[in-house]
């Protein structure tokens, strides 16, 4: 049996984000958990922002953002980011996170987050009251210590990297768990002549 709750915003689990805009001298960071890969070639990715906030035309006006996937030991400075505005406080000043330039865009990165995705606002769209904005990957840094192979991206620790998990609806907070199976291969058991 199943109970129907018609449409609601609820899925889990989600990445909890920090999106940057801006530049060195004066940027801003937002808590964004609805975000997706969209396309792979070339590389984009899809981000929700409500429109009431002070990102959503930060971004329109820079046309770049940098998203920054926050880790568990930053879990505070990330919620802080998701309950206060730009509007009203220096987002990095109060959490203490730190800027780094980025390679290709104004927006800076931040020190603090193992993955960061420099992205250049390719399409821009309102639905109600938010903002969706593709953003096309232009660049990928990952923490080296936390590579098992600095040549290649893949081998990443993701359990050192320990990214903060969401859970849409429930409003949690929760660390990731551990390897079930090897995606693209474990489905391979149920091909009928194995
Ligand atoms: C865990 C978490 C996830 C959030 N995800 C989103 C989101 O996906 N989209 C959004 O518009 N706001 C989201 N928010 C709310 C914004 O971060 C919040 O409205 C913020 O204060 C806006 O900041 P700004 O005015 O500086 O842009 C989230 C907040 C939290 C705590």
């Amino acid at each position: 049996m199943k109970t129907s709750f018609g449409p609601q915003k609820i899925m889990f689990p989600c990445p909890t984000a920090l999106v940057v805009t801006g530049t060195m001298e004066k940027a801003n960071i937002v808590t964004i958990a609805w975000v997706s890969l969209l396309t792979s070639s070339p590389p984009t990715l899809g981000i929700s922002v409500g429109q009431k906030g002070y990102s959503g035309n930060e971004i329109k006006k820079n046309g770049n953002f940098t998203v920054n996937i926050a880790s568990v030991d930053i879990m505070k400075e990330a919620d802080f980011c998701g309950i206060t505005s730009g509007k009203d406080v220096d987002k990095f000043l109060e959490t203490g996170l730190t800027k780094m330039a980025s390679n290709i865009i104004e927006s800076p990165i931040i020190k603090e987050c193992s993955l960061n995705l420099e992205c250049i606002l390719v399409e821009s769209n309102i639905f109600g009251a938010t903002n969706h904005f593709t953003g096309k990957i232009v660049e990928t840094h990952i923490d080296t210590d936390k590579l098992k192979d600095a040549s290649d991206y893949t081998s990443f620790d993701i359990e050192s990297i320990n990214p903060l998990i969401y859970i849409g609806g429930a409003r949690e907070y929760r660390s990731i768990g551990k390897k079930t199976g090897d995606a693209y291969q474990i489905g391979k058991n149920l091909f009928p002549d194995n």
